[in-house]
């Protein structure tokens, strides 16, 4: 298994995502800010491993407190500091809202008792995650055939989750039940999550891939040198827009226009049954810096003026299914995961 994140006694270690692959170093947390921080500058990223990542914090953070007498205020405060580093993953907002839910249930413990309540939430959260990824791969590894050449955009593996990966466990599920696969990384410009942290993966695992700038997807599907397309979701709201990395709307689009599959595998926790379109979910604008510069080096003039959406929507119609833990979904999604949100959500 790959190291995303880890409680550690009294600190949260995380591997540093903005410096893969060159270099695997890990960074210390000894305090929630400091998660807090490592969650805004995308040392760990990725919708389900920032939600791991919130859990450890508000642990983390509720540790520190002295007395009983402080912690409403404390937990308030560790809650909206946390909630407020990235707002599109509803993964983030999902794992805060489960520990409250703890903390509200269990707040009339003595405290060292309820931090420990805490912190066992949260540890449950790390490796349920693992599970749930796994149960995204048994169901979505039946989509990929044999010899099928597999594109995927940002990074929804290992590094994303607390292990495992979202997509790239559903192909990573395909590969060791011993199917030849070719995957094509999406670079993912800006912060190049497939040229870092996919393409690193999928070396570790021996995954055969071949990397692409973003621009060559379009002409490989043409050529039929590519068979579908699997991603990841930060959102995915009632009618089946999703939204994702900045880039898979037009790789959703192309498949379409290629008559190739687009799939999208995300666990319960990405889905917001509050929002009935995407239209409605927030899309987070990004520092200029992430355009302008690539690992530092800037590759434009310097106060060029930059759009920097990280994330965009794609559509339900260009979504061929949708695989979660609780099986594929196929469309009509509006139906479809109306009665997923019925059977016991939560
Ligand atoms: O900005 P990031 O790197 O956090 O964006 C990550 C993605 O868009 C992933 O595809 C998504 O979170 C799914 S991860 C299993």
């Amino acid at each position: 298994m790959l190291p995303t994140i880890e409680w550690a006694e009294d600190k949260v270690v995380m591997i540093d995502q903005r410096r893969l692959p060159a270099e695997e170093v890990y960074l210390e947390c000894r305090d929630y800010e400091n998660v807090a921080e490592a969650i805004e500058k995308m040392v760990i990223r990725g919708a389900p491993a920032i939600g791991v990542a919130a859990a450890f914090g508000v642990a983390l953070g509720f540790l520190k407190v002295p007395s009983t007498a402080d912690a409403d205020k404390e937990f308030s405060r560790i809650y909206q500091r946390l909630k407020a580093t990235r707002p599109t993953a509803r993964n983030l907002f999902w794992a805060l809202e489960r520990m409250q839910r703890v903390y509200e249930k269990n707040r009339s413990l003595p405290l060292p008792a309820l931090q420990k309540r805490l912190i066992e939430e949260a540890l449950d959260m790390e490796t349920e995650d693992v599970e749930i990824n796994k149960k995204i791969g048994l169901y979505g590894k039946s989509l990929i055939k044999d010899g099928d050449a597999v594109l995927t955009h940002c990074n929804a593996g290992g590094l994303a989750t607390a292990g495992w990966g979202t997509a790239v466990g559903v192909i990573r599920a395909a590969f060791e039940e011993g199917k030849k696969i070719q995957v094509f990384v999406d670079e993912t410009r800006p912060f190049l999550q497939g040229a870092r942290l996919t393409a690193w993966e999928l070396s570790k695992l021996d995954i055969p891939y071949v990397l692409i700038a973003d621009n060559m997807a379009g002409w490989l599907m043409q050529k039929k040198e590519i068979s579908l397309a699997i991603v990841g979701a930060d959102r995915i709201v009632r009618n089946g827009d999703a939204a994702n990395k900045i880039g898979t709307y037009s790789v959703a689009v192309l498949a379409k226009e290629n008559k190739i599959p687009f799939y999208v595998a995300a666990p319960l926790s990405t889905f917001d049954f509050s929002l009935t379109d995407g239209s409605r979910i927030p899309i987070e604008e990004r520092p200029a810096q992430e355009v302008r510069e690539i690992s530092g080096r800037l590759i434009t003039v310097p106060d060029a003026q930059v759009r920097n959406p990280a994330f965009d929507v794609t559509p339900a119609r260009y979504i061929s299914a949708i695989i979660t833990e609780r099986g594929i979904v196929n469309p009509p999604f509006k139906k479809n995961l109306g009665l997923l949100a019925k059977s016991n959500f939560g």
